[in-house]
C-alpha cells in the first residue's frame, strides 16, 4: 500500500525529533500502522538548515502553503507554535482537506473552538497528543484509557521549566530571580520565559486536559492563572516545615456543586509524601482521579525532541490507521468534541 505522506510545517527540536524517531523506527511504525509513514515535504525559514536535517529525499521550502498545496501531503504537522502563521496554516490545511498533527498547546486552547468545529466540517481529524505534557500519552489516557470513567479531578505538574526552577529553589535555597537566571543559562528556560514562569503555558495545557475530560469547549479565557514569580526560598522552606512542597499545578475539576468546572493554575502546597511532591527537575506528572478506576498517575518527560516526537508520532500512527481503515468516511475520529456538557460555566 501507498505510503501515508506527511508535510511537516517547522523543523526546530521537535520537528527535527519527529524526523529522527519516524526514520529510525520505520519498520515498527510501518508494520503498526498497516503502512508506511513518511515525510515527503518540509517548509521552513530557514530552508538550509531545514536541508542539512532532512536530506536530499525531501523537499524543503520555505512557505507551508506549498506544502498544504501539494495534493500527495496526507497529514500536515505543524510545530511552528504560537497562534499567527500557526493558526493560519492550520486552517488552511484543514480546508485542503488535511489530517492536522500539532504540538501547539496555545493555539488550541486559545482558538481549538474554531480549529476543531471546521476540522468536523471537513471530515478531517486533528491531533494534539504532543500539545500536553510531551511524551505522557495524557490525551490518549483521558480520551481512550479512561473513556469508561466519570472524570472527577486532573490536577498535574505540565510546565517543566517551573518544575525545574522550583527543585532547584528547594535543593540550593535560592530566591526565584537567581536560579530563573541560572535555567536561562543552562537552557531550561527560554530567554523570554514569561508564558512559563507566569503559568500561562500550564493553562494553556490544563485548558485542553479540561476540555478532552469534561466534553467542554476550550476556556481559557476563564482560567485563574498565577505563577510562580515572586516565590522565595523561604516560602518553600516553611512549606516544607509544615510537610508540604510547593508545585506548580495546572488543576480541573467538577464542582463540589456539580455545577460547573474549575480551571486554575497556580503554586499548591501538596503533602510531601505524595508522588506527585517528588516529581522533580523538568519532568511532568499528571494525576488523574475517574470513578471507575481511582487514581491513575502519569509520569514522565514533558518537552524536548524526541520525547515530544514520540506523541506526535503517535498521533501519525492514529490518523494512518483511521484514515487508511475509513478514507472515504473521513469521520473525525480524534478531533476534539464538544458534545456533551457544552453549556458548561467554568
Ligand atoms: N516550556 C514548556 C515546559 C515546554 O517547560 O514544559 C513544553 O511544553
Amino acid at each position: 500500500m501507498k505510503a501515508i505522506q506527511v508535510g511537516l510545517l517547522g523543523i526546530g527540536t521537535v520537528g527535527s525529533g519527529t524526523y529522527k524517531v519516524l526514520t529510525r523506527n520505520q519498520e515498527e511504525i510501518r508494520r503498526r500502522a498497516g503502512r508506511a509513514i513518511e515525510i515527503t515535504m518540509v517548509a521552513d525559514l530557514d530552508v538550509e538548515r531545514a536541508r542539512s536535517i532532512v536530506g536530499d529525499g525531501i523537499k524543503v521550502v520555505a512557505d507551508g502553503r506549498e506544502v498544504i498545496a501539494n495534493p500527495d501531503i496526507d497529514i500536515v504537522v505543524e510545530l511552528i507554535g504560537g497562534y499567527g502563521v500557526a493558526k493560519a496554516l492550520v486552517l488552511e490545511a484543514i480546508a485542503a482537506g488535511k489530517h492536522v498533527v500539532t504540538a501547539n498547546k496555545a493555539l488550541l486552547a486559545v482558538h481549538g473552538n474554531e480549529i476543531f468545529a471546521a476540522a468536523r466540517e471537513k471530515g478531517v481529524m486533528v491531533a494534539f497528543e504532543a500539545a500536553v505534557a510531551g511524551g505522557i500519552p495524557i490525551i490518549k489516557a483521558l480520551r481512550e484509557g479512561l473513556t469508561a470513567n466519570r472524570i472527577e479531578w486532573i490536577a498535574g505538574i505540565i510546565n517543566g521549566t517551573t518544575n525545574f526552577i522550583l527543585s532547584e529553589m528547594r535543593d540550593k535555597g535560592l530566591d526565584f530571580d537567581v536560579v530563573l537566571k541560572e535555567a536561562q543559562r543552562l537552557g531550561y528556560a527560554e530567554a523570554d520565559p514569561t508564558f512559563d514562569i507566569e503559568g500561562i503555558d500550564a493553562a494553556h495545557k490544563a485548558t485542553v486536559m479540561s476540555a478532552i475530560a469534561f466534553g467542554i469547549p476550550m476556556q481559557f479565557d476563564k482560567a485563574h492563572v498565577e505563577g510562580i514569580v515572586g516565590l522565595q526560598a523561604a516560602d518553600i522552606r516553611h512549606a516544607e516545615s509544615l510537610g508540604y512542597r510547593i508545585k506548580l499545578l495546572g488543576i480541573t475539576r467538577r464542582r463540589a456543586d456539580a455545577n460547573g468546572i474549575e480551571l486554575r493554575v497556580h503554586p499548591t502546597l501538596v503533602p510531601a509524601k505524595r508522588l506527585i511532591a517528588n516529581v522533580e527537575g523538568a519532568m511532568n506528572a499528571v494525576v488523574v482521579q475517574a470513578d471507575a478506576v481511582g487514581t491513575t498517575l502519569y509520569y514522565g518527560k514533558g518537552a524536548g525532541a524526541e520525547p515530544t516526537a514520540s506523541a506526535v508520532v503517535a498521533d501519525l500512527v492514529d490518523i494512518t490507521r483511521l484514515h487508511t481503515a475509513d478514507p472515504d468516511h473521513r469521520v473525525p475520529h480524534l478531533a476534539f468534541r464538544a458534545d456533551s456538557l457544552s453549556d458548561t460555566p467554568i
